[in-house]
């Protein structure tokens, strides 16, 4: 029996040595120390013994058990700690390896271009001005020279929230919030959102931007009004581009016109970016009504100005080739990545 035990002994030693992993070193533990394991089965034969014997074999086995137990013990453990190493290693991150890259933002179209006019008057001395987007009837309409049942309130479908209180259909009343707070000489753009209650499609939204501009000095002449947005044309469009005034009505200016550029894809010539007139719209001004340098605390006889009004949307149409508006409105990221 003596023999015996020191065989299993050596047996479940090795069978510890041998198992790399805990499933290995478990079954070694239920071959040996299980119920029915080897070492147990010994263990209870110590009934059949002599009484001599039993206490000296009771404890061989006993050292014999308890030598296994604690090797199956620190090789458990052992095992557990390089399990623990294994899966920090495969887990490690690495820090030197470059990041995933974010896809980058791109400026909307209608920002590029208006960040571009409003450099261009930046260069020519103007501010930049704003005004609400919920202005008053009088502001929008009647400060303008717009009186109630004046024609031009039907041209534009306003968005009325009370009867007096509206979405503004323009930019044109920053012009008189401009001028109750700041004396002449006035070189201002203000740019902004407007609303009408127009169906969408190709070429209108019932909301889109406008830059206003407003000059008030003294011997403001239409002279200057052509200079200056002269300026604007070429530094838009080239050096090459010229512009014509085409005479038009606006209730808030007087004399009042349209301005057109020669065209920047043909030159001229006629090509259908312009539909053959070798001449777009790009623009509406004029000589500041008298009655309009009134309302805004201004003495019409002592200074004079001229005002404009362009379409954002209408600039970035050109700008990009991309004539329909609402692509400017849907935010679909494969449209707004080419810009
Ligand atoms: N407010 C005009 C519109 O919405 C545009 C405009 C035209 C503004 C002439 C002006 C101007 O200041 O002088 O159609």
């Amino acid at each position: 029996m003596k023999e015996q035990l020191e065989k299993l002994r050596q047996a479940a030693m090795d069978a510890v040595a041998q198992s790399d992993d805990l499933q290995a070193l478990e079954n070694a533990r239920v071959r040996f120390l299980g119920k029915k394991g080897e070492i147990t089965s010994i263990l209870k034969q110590m009934g059949k013994l002599s009484p001599e014997e039993r206490p000296v074999m009771g404890q061989m086995a006993n050292a014999v058990r308890q030598a296994v137990e604690e090797s199956i013990a620190a090789a458990a453990e052992e095992l557990k700690k390089r399990q623990q190493e294994m899966k920090l290693k495969a887990e490690t991150i690495d820090v030197t390896l470059p990041g995933e890259k974010q896809p980058e933002g791109h400026r909307h179209p209608l920002e590029i271009v208006l960040n571009e006019v409003k450099d261009i008057f930046i260069g020519m001395g103007f501010q930049i001005a704003d005004g609400p987007e919920v202005e008053w009837d009088y502001y929008n309409f009647e400060a303008l020279n717009i009186p109630e049942g004046h024609p031009a309130r039907d041209t534009q479908d306003t968005f009325y929230i009370t009867e007096k209180m509206l979405l503004r259909t323009q930019t044109s009343p920053v012009q008189i919030r401009y001028m109750e707070n700041h004396k002449p000489p006035i070189r201002m753009i203000a740019p902004g959102r407007v609303f009408r209650s127009d169906p969408v499609d190709a070429t209108h939204s019932p909301l889109f931007h406008q830059i206003e501009g407003l000059v008030v000095d003294k011997n403001i002449t239409m002279a200057d009004l052509k200079g200056n947005l002269l300026t604007l044309a070429k530094k838009l469009y080239g050096e090459n581009t010229e512009i014509r005034l085409r005479p038009h009505h606006f209730p808030f200016t007087e004399p009042s016109c349209e301005i057109d550029v020669s065209c920047f894809r043909c030159g001229g010539k006629g090509c259908p970016m312009c539909k053959n007139e070798g001449w777009i719209e790009i623009l509406g001004a004029g000589m500041v009504h008298p009655k309009v340098l009134e309302r805004g605390g201004i003495d019409p006889e002592e200074y004079s100005g001229f005002a404009f009004g362009l379409g954002v949307e209408r600039l970035a149409m050109f700008r990009f080739s991309v004539d329909d508006m609402r692509l400017y409105y849907e935010n679909d990221a494969r449209f707004l990545g080419q810009f």
